[in-house]
């Protein structure tokens, strides 16, 4: 048998999935009920279309009924099992998703690498073509609609070939792994490049050439009658070399929605990625400040997009790092369709060693940005072919959670996490208690020795993993702390790059005084001397020291904790070796930033500990 069908996952069924039959969500759903509960409790499935994806459960004649549209069936199988699992309550009444399109963007490349991989290599591309084992693509279908995912774009933002063949001499190889993932509700997306017309000999990509608009309405014709519920294409353009629109003087709205054209008869969504950013800045230059550019771009397009075009934005303004504010353009932008952007896969984040489980930063953004903000939410994937799907046996506890929060953005991290945690390793109340708190103070431990007070892009340039305080200091990508002996920070009030008035009030005047802005945001908004006094007293340069001891000190206490743990094996082994790391990774942080910083400004310690001059 196969690695990865042993091993355990949230899914409390551990029986293997037949691999005939079952074509449809209501048969999976009816398949899954009846393995799980094996006659211990009556259970009926009722197909009604008009609830679409929604469910609800009720009594019926001693039993229950589960009564939904056809993939709402499907969840509501996977809710009641998941309740009767945890020992929890049924859900009552309707229950819909909140996003219509819940959505996974793997950054798979063709040649079976994974951009940003941290779980070995692609599940399904390997050489240049598809290439997978059908029953663990099933599986893969199985948990994502276990939490509700229902689309999944399977290669890589930044295109390379051959992807995009998947349009063309891929194309039955792409429908034949679409039908894969139908009968759980999954549907496919594909990334495409901008400039794919001239790879097949039109002499341009211009969004307003009329040969190019034939083209690629030819192109969504042959793609969705091979895959009609295809649901749509995602597009990196102009952003970090990817061709796009400005090539021929044209705006992103231009580009964005000739491509919605071509695809909107077949009810397609035009996903465009807002990551945009001059990655070729001087860093001489302090005039550019990179957090400003997708403001500053889309702005003056609100309004101007199509109906059936979604502008996926990052969660903050610079890219995935530990700590940012939300992104101003969540906030700002009013007529425009907008997604909301997470990265599952844990590029900045301690790449699936060190422990980090979002969930807790999911509630802040929502909280401040108001779910209805929004009209559908994507995550980078953390998957990979590993037997444990994630590298990190605990870091499957971000793809579950991604799944409840994209179906209910008003979602309980700690419940999340703990029903994960009970789902997956089944461990006596306590444990289960322990292992959810290890979760709970990941986040926490990890932004304080690696992004204490905002303060972000100390990393290894391009690796972006252990600390290297000036990496990116001299770099082109904007990425910059600035650091010198008097003061750390970049000044973005009014007075300095304007940042900050980006945000509506009152958030932009909250941030804009040092006084009293969030001490997490307080080196992402302000440039401040070393010795500027915090709101608890301390001052800013005792803080940075406190903060990188007590973030190490954090981590111990995770591994003592986790030493205390029944996992199964080799999940303990997995998760021990990883702890390991995650302690010499956080004492070089602690150490390299604290050196870092006195070497600099010369202040010691106040508590007399040891800093490495
Ligand atoms: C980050 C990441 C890249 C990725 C990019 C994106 O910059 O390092 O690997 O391509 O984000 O989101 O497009």
């Amino acid at each position: 048998m196969d690695g990865w069908m042993e091993r355990r996952a949230w899914l409390p069924m551990l029986n293997q999935l037949p691999q005939e039959g079952l074509e449809t969500p209501l048969a999976m759903a009816k398949y899954e009920l009846e393995a799980y509960f094996a006659g211990r409790e009556k259970t009926v499935c009722r197909l009604d279309a008009a609830l679409g994806e929604g469910f609800e459960i009720t009594e019926e004649n001693g039993g229950l009924s589960i009564r939904g549209g056809e993939t709402g069936v499907l969840y509501g199988a996977y809710a009641l099992i998941r309740a009767r699992a945890c020992g929890e309550d049924l859900p009552r009444g309707v229950q819909k998703p909140y996003y219509p399109l819940r959505m996974i963007n793997s950054w798979d490349n063709m040649d079976g690498s994974v951009e940003r991989g941290y779980s070995g290599r692609s599940i399904w591309f390997e050489g240049g073509r598809f290439a997978y084992e059908p029953a663990r693509i099933r599986q893969l279908g199985r948990m994502l609609a276990s939490v509700g995912i229902n689309v999944l774009c399977v290669n890589n933002v930044n295109v390379h070939q051959p992807a995009q063949h998947l349009l063309d001499t891929l194309l039955p190889d792409t429908a034949r792994f679409a039908s894969l993932l139908r009968p759980f509700g999954v549907r496919l997306m594909l990334s495409i490049d901008f400039s794919q017309p001239m790879q097949q000999g039109l002499p341009t990509a211009d969004p307003l050439d009329e040969g190019v608009r034939a083209w690629w309405a030819d192109t969504a014709r042959r793609v969705w009658s091979a895959i009609p519920d295809l649901a749509g294409f995602l597009v990196k353009a102009d952003s970090e070399h990817r061709p796009g629109p400005n090539t021929y003087g044209r705006s992103h709205a231009e580009g964005a929605n000739m491509l919605a054209r071509a695809i909107a008869p077949y009810g397609g969504a035009l996903v465009w990625r807002a990551f945009v950013y001059n990655c070729m800045q001087d860093w001489r230059d302090q005039t550019t400040d990179r957090p400003r550019a997708a403001y500053d771009l889309y702005m003056p397009l609100d309004g101007a997009f199509d109906g059936n075009v979604i502008l996926q934005v990052k969660h903050g303004p610079y890219d995935f790092q530990v700590r940012e504010p939300l992104s101003p353009l969540l906030l700002g932008m009013k007529k425009t369709n907008l997604a909301i952007e997470f990265q599952l896969a844990q590029e900045y984040t301690g790449h699936q060693i060190d422990l980090y489980a979002m969930p807790p930063m999911w509630r802040e953004c929502f909280d401040q940005m108001g779910k209805e903000r929004v009209r559908a939410i994507a995550a980078v994937s953390n998957l990979g072919r590993d037997d444990n799907w994630t590298g990190h046996p605990f870091a499957a506890a971000n793809l579950f959670a991604y799944g409840l929060f994209a179906w209910n953005p008003d979602a309980d991290p700690e419940k999340a996490l703990r029903q994960w945690a009970k789902l997956t390793y089944s461990l006596p109340e306590n444990q289960t208690a322990a292992l959810t708190g290890i979760l709970m103070k990941s986040q926490e431990a990890y932004e304080n020795y690696a992004a204490t007070l905002g303060l972000c892009w100390m990393v290894t340039p391009g690796d972006h993993y252990g600390p290297n305080p000036y990496g990116y200091e001299f770099q082109a990508w904007g990425t910059y702390i600035r650091a010198d002996r008097n003061a750390v920070g970049i000044d973005r009030t009014g007075g300095g790059t304007g940042y900050v008035n980006q945000y509506p009030e009152p958030l932009r005047s909250l941030y804009a005084d040092a006084h009293t802005c969030p001490d997490n945001l307080l080196l992402f908004f302000h440039r401040l001397p070393y010795s500027f006094v915090m709101k608890d007293g301390r001052t800013l340069i005792q803080r940075i020291y406190d903060d990188h001891f007590l973030g190490c000190a954090q981590a111990e206490e995770m591994a003592r904790a986790l030493s205390g743990l029944e996992l199964p094996f080799p999940d303990r082994k997995e998760a021990e070796e990883r702890m390991q790391k995650q302690l010499a990774n956080a004492r070089e942080w602690r150490d390299i930033v604290n050196t870092f910083f006195h070497r600099f400004c010369g202040i010691a310690d106040d508590k007399g500990r040891k800093i490495y001059d």
